[in-house]
Parts: structure tokens; sequence; C-alpha cells
């Protein structure tokens, strides 16, 4: 029986290390905690969802890809009420604002024992910031594509980093790193997105304008890295 699990959790999945206890915070159908022990990678999940509805779900299908006996399961806010033995969380296809109030609503999280695993759907800029205003930072991040999406995966832990110039916030120094052949497509699309921006803020005439064009000068200085990687 195949585990439909997207790329976009593949590649978080990529980032937990073998033996790792996963919590899976917003785990839906369970599938990606349900993955991660099929293949022996995590040594245990901990399931949580804030509906009890998706938690129902991830029961049923723990018990039949037969895992159940290595997960547990909460109904829980963020990860207020779960256990906090676990060595690395992942919270996946949630927005910004989702995952800072998780974040916020847990300041233990401010040790270097957790991995978080991001995968943010909206305004990542925004939670970027977020995370290096807040002590953490991005170790690790890659880009996996389902249909026509492109997403960016993130590792991420409790280490206080000096602040990101602006444009890093978009393309961080990790994601340049990180050699994924989806970059150069990724890299477009965020800068196209920027423009369209800057565009609409000279038009308007808006005091945001000098910052936009800052992120923009930022991405095309990016541009010879982005491509190094295809030579
Ligand atoms: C769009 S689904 C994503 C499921 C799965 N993680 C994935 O990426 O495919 C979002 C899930 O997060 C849950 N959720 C939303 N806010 C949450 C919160 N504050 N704490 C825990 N779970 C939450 C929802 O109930 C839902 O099951």
């Amino acid at each position: 029986m195949k585990i439909p699990l997207s790329t976009r959790l593949l590649a978080c999945c990529s980032f937990v290390d073998p033996g790792d206890i996963v919590a899976d915070i917003g785990c839906d159908h369970g599938y990606l905690g349900i993955h991660l022990l099929k293949s022996s990678i995590a040594k245990s999940i901990i399931a949580a969802d804030v509906n009890e509805q998706p938690l129902q779900s991830a029961m049923r299908n723990a018990i039949k890809f037969g895992v159940k006996n290595k997960m547990t399961f909460y109904l829980s806010n963020g990860v207020g009420s779960i256990p906090r033995d676990f060595t690395c969380m992942v919270c996946a296809g949630m927005g910004a604002d989702t995952m800072i109030s998780i974040l916020d609503a847990a300041p233990w999280l401010k040790d270097g024992r957790y991995r978080l695993i991001l995968q943010c759907q909206s305004r990542r800029p925004e939670l970027r910031k977020y995370l290096y205003d807040s002590g953490y930072r991005i170790l690790r991040e890659t880009l996996a594509q389902d249909g026509k999406f492109i997403y960016p995966v993130m590792e991420v832990i409790y280490a206080p980093a000096e602040p990101l110039p602006p444009g890093g916030y978009h393309i961080t120094p990790a994601l340049l790193e990180s050699g994924s052949p989806l970059l150069p497509d990724f890299y477009q699309r965020v800068k196209s997105g920027i423009e369209t921006t800057v565009t609409g803020l000279r038009r308007s005439g808006s005091e945001k304008l000098p910052e936009f064009e800052a992120i923009l000068k930022e991405l095309n200085e990016m541009e010879p890295m982005i491509y190094a990687h295809r030579q």
C-alpha cells in the first residue's frame, strides 16, 4: 500500500534525521509521520492537530499502515498540549500568521535541542524575518514542486544570528547554497513578484518604494549565484 505523500511533504521528511522523535504539528491525515515510520527514519511520532476530524483521520491511517504503536495523538493548538520530549518539529501547510502564533506561544522552543522544519504557504519573507528577529536561524532550505507550485522548506534552530539583508528574507543564503535545480525557476517567480510590487508602488507614489527597490537590487545582485550551479 503506497502512502500518498506529496513531493512537498517528502522534502520536509528529507530534513528529518534518523532516530528523530518528530512532532508533526497540524498533522491532518498523518501521512508525513506514517512515511517517516514506514521508512524507519523517525523513532516515534507525536501527531497533533487543533481539529478533531483530522486527528481522527491520522489515527485511522496509522492503524491502516500498521504504525499506530509508534504514534501518539494530541488535540492541540500548536505545541500547547503535547509532550516536549521531541527532537524535531514539523509544521507544514500553514500560513505565516499561524506559524508565528504557534512559535510565539511556545518560547520554550527557543532551545538549541529542537530542530524546526517549516513549510509555510504564505508571507514567507515575514515568517523568515520573524524567525531572525526572535533568535532563530535558517540552517538549510530546499525547494519542492507539486504541480505548478514551488514550495520552500526550511530547517530552523534557535541560535541567535545577525539579521539577514532584506533580500535575504526572499531568497535566503541557505537556499542559495542548496543547489536545488528548482532555484532558477523559484528565483524568477520571487523576482517577478517584487518587480510587480515595485511597479505598483511607483504608480501610487508609496513611501514603501525605496524598501522594495532595495530588495529588487539585492535580488538582481544574486543572479550570478542562482545560475552558478547550472554550469
Ligand atoms: C492545510 S493542512 C496541512 C496538513 C499537513 N501538515 C500538510 O502539510 O499537508 C493544515 C492542518 O493544520 C491544522 N492546524 C491549523 N492550525 C493549527 C494549530 N494552530 N495547531 C495545530 N494544528 C493546526 C489544521 O486543522 C489542518 O489539519
